[in-house]
């Protein structure tokens, strides 16, 4: 075996959800190896988060915020899901973010924890690090990782593909046995090398797919990797139709898509049109706090209507410049940068795509349909969004279920099952030559353009039709291409991300029911 690398537990990802797990396994000696695209210093979605996470705000029950996950996912989220979240949420929150690692979130003069408010929200209960909250969480727990022996952390590995014992095994009885992964075939990009890790259990950790629309406020690692990989597998995936639309992301040929965060309207800025007029109490009594898709809506209404470029926001009567810097030091220093002054001046924005609610089918553990595979964060599905995420529930979600899914693998991996591994196929480079990166770049923008212009806020059946078929045309070159070159990120990440596309586009297609962020006119 000497071709492979062997690990107790293999975590594809490090964003929240990867970094709890990877902590609360090490807490218990496990072996880890945790692989991710970029670096620690840049990798993922939580690094960019920056309105905050929820907790138990003043006045606040599990049961409200129960209602509020409810509300916001318009009703068919998984109730066993949002149970777990509502009642274990604030609690993990403190023991891991704020007991543990030491998360330094926003207080008051007596030390007391702040809140602010986002859309959809009965009470304030979000707690927060200025609009840096992602990075306040991240950085801490990397440095946590870092003081373990017995965790690897490999930056710059892509994996490829999952091994499994279906696919991947010389096992003659293989077509017997229950679908397995038993790891990943991993692409170390400075060195070109392809690795075979062997792995106990696997962890999809690997984030979202927002890359693959035209217009997008996730960072470029999020190819839609995981989805991908666990689909070529067999394992099953579901809501994938119910994608989140940001509203408020800026409109700015040299930011584009920067993400204005919603606790901008939490602490008092409001969306007007271009004539200074609101607007959004047309289409909902809470106006600029409605849940993220119908605020996404009314602006795009608005868009249509007037034959705009983008609304805008206001945020100067927010507080003082000093209260905005302090506040929000990210965002000012951004639009600063580009000579936006948000004390002064109005804040030009459009909608962008935002979250996947949908992903890898798990339960309440993270395990999914295939034995040995758990899947978590944003990749995975346990139905605690429903068909729109509630603001600031992303980061609860990784902590909550980051936790679990570690707790149920240490319980369960001495089990004979997880033991075994049947002699594995290495992985054969099948092309001479790297991919054209000209090919790459327009197959990519062909990819994001049908995405945004047919898979959108806004869809009809036509589109969707239109979408599936330029998917499956584009999916077989590419597939054929893959096979011809030798391995590099380019061509993984288009692979996947046409992939994803692909599947989020036959989602779409298949629910003719508009709920939440899937939004059909026809
Ligand atoms: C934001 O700050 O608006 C994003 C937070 C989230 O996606 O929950």
């Amino acid at each position: 075996m000497s071709d492979f690398i062997q690990t107790d537990v293999l975590i594809v990802g490090l964003g929240i959800a990867g970094g709890v797990c990877a902590y609360e396994l090490a807490k218990k000696g496990l072996d880890i190896t945790v692989i991710l695209k970029n670096t620690v210093e840049d990798d993922g979605s939580t690094h960019y988060a920056q309105g905050g996470i929820v907790y138990f705000g003043e006045n606040d029950s599990s049961e409200k915020i129960y209602n509020d996950i409810i509300q916001a996912g318009a009703g068919v989220n998984n109730p066993e899901a949002v149970r777990v979240v509502s009642t274990e949420g604030p609690s993990i929150v403190k023991k891991i973010l704020i007991d543990e690692i030491g998360v330094e979130f926003f207080r008051d003069v007596n030390g007391t924890l702040e809140f602010t408010e986002e859309g959809a929200h009965s009470v304030k209960r979000i707690i927060f690090s200025g609009d840096k909250t992602g990075k306040a969480i991240i950085s801490k727990l990397i440095d946590k990782l870092k003081t373990f022996n017995n965790v690897k952390i490999l930056d710059n590995h892509v994996a490829i593909d999952l091994i499994t014992w279906q696919f991947n095994s010389r096992d003659r009885l293989r077509m017997y046995r229950d679908k397995t992964c038993l790891g990943a075939y991993v692409l170390d990009t400075k060195l070109g090398k392809v690795k075979n890790v062997l792995s106990k259990v696997t962890v999809l950790a690997t984030g979202g797919m927002g890359r693959i629309y035209l217009h997008s406020t996730n960072p470029d690692v999020a190819t839609g990797d995981g989805y991908a990989m666990a689909y070529r597998i067999g394992v099953e995936i579901i809501n994938m139709e119910y994608t989140q639309f940001h509203p408020t992301t800026l409109y700015h040929p040299l930011k584009r898509n920067f993400l204005i965060s919603e606790s901008v309207r939490g602490e008092g800025g409001i969306i007007v049109n271009s004539k200074g007029e609101r607007f959004l109490f047309k289409y909902d009594p809470r106006g600029e706090l409605a849940p993220r898709d119908i605020v996404t809506r009314g602006i795009i209404s608005e868009l249509t209507e007037t034959k705009a470029e983008c609304v805008f926001l206001d945020a100067t009567k927010v507080g003082s410049r000093d209260k905005l810097k302090d506040r929000f030091p990210t965002i000012f220093s951004t639009l600063e940068s580009i000579g936006i002054d948000m004390s002064k001046d109005l804040i030009p924005i459009v909608p962008a795509f935002h979250f996947q609610c949908g992903g890898i089918k798990t339960d309440t553990y993270g395990k999914t349909s295939v034995k040995r595979l758990f899947a978590i964060g944003e990749v995975a599905c346990t139905g605690l969004h429903g068909a729109n995420r509630l603001a600031s529930t992303s980061l609860l979600e990784g902590v909550v279920f980051g936790y679990r899914t570690a707790q149920f693998i240490f319980e369960n991996i001495d089990k004979s099952m997880f033991k075994e591994f049947p002699d594995v196929i290495p992985w054969v480079d099948t092309g001479e030559e790297f991919p054209d990166p000209v090919l790459v770049k327009q197959d990519w923008d062909y990819v994001r353009n049908v995405m945004w212009n047919y898979v959108g806020p806004v869809r009809t059946r036509r589109r969707l039709k239109r979408a599936l078929s330029d998917l499956k045309n584009l999916l077989n070159g590419i597939e054929s291409f893959y096979r011809d070159v030798k391995v590099n990120r380019d061509i993984i990440e288009l692979r996947n991300g046409a992939q994803t596309g692909f599947i989020v586009a036959l989602s779409a297609w298949s629910n003719r029911e508009s709920i939440g962020s899937h939004y059909r006119i026809d």
